[in-house]
């Protein structure tokens, strides 16, 4: 059976760095759904929100994850932190097999930890980086919620250098397998 695991949750929360950890542990493939975007579409995420705005970026983002959870085996995917936004995704996220992972943690946290590089348009404006982190985390939290099986704050564990991120891995390991073998058993939770 393909199982996938899709990390979703604000920029910040460090879907990449611990997705990456996540599949080594699974011996499982790990995807970056915004590098596999960016390939596919031959432009960066910057040249996308420039030139076609973000509806367009939206719509690739779709397309993205129809084509990952499709893939032939199984997977680790870090998403980008608005894939939740559109109803299609959250409909394919809240489908049996795949085990959709919550990083949360606050907008002040986030923001200490992101910069407004190019691949985040929505964090280059005038408006300071907390305060637009903000504005998603309410707008977001919902439906972030709405998808996911299994929910984890991250905060604890980024406060300090490896070793709290290795134990954050380890965390998300012994959750995702205990759902999976729910799901296995047919109790999906
Ligand atoms: C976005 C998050 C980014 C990227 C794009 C839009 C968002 O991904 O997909 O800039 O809407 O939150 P990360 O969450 O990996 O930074």
């Amino acid at each position: 059976m393909i199982r996938h695991v899709v990390l979703v949750g604000l920029m910040g929360t460090g879907k990449s760095t611990v997705g990456r950890r996540i599949a080594a542990r699974l011996d499982r493939d790990f995807i970056d759904a915004d590098e596999a975007l960016v390939e596919r579409a031959g432009r960066s995420i910057a040249e996308i929100f420039a030139e076609s705005g973000e509806e367009a970026f939206r719509a690739l983002e779709v397309e993205m994850l129809d084509a990952l959870l499709a893939g032939e085996r199984s997977t680790v995917i870090a998403s980008g932190g608005g894939v939740v936004l559109r109803s299609e995704n959250r409909t394919r996220l809240a489908e049996p097999g795949i085990t959709t992972v919550w990083l949360t943690a606050g907008p002040a946290f986030l923001a200490s930890r992101v910069s407004p590089k190019p691949h985040r348009p929505l964090l280059v404006s005038d408006e300071p980086t907390v305060d637009v982190l903000t504005r998603l985390h309410e707008e977001r939290s919902p439906l972030y919620a709405e998808v996911a099986d299994l929910t984890v704050d991250v905060e604890p564990f980024h406060r300090d250098d490896d070793g709290p991120r290795t134990a954050l891995a380890d965390r998300i390991v012994d959750l995702v397998t205990a759902h999976e073998a729910g799901i296995i058993e047919g109790t999906p939770s």
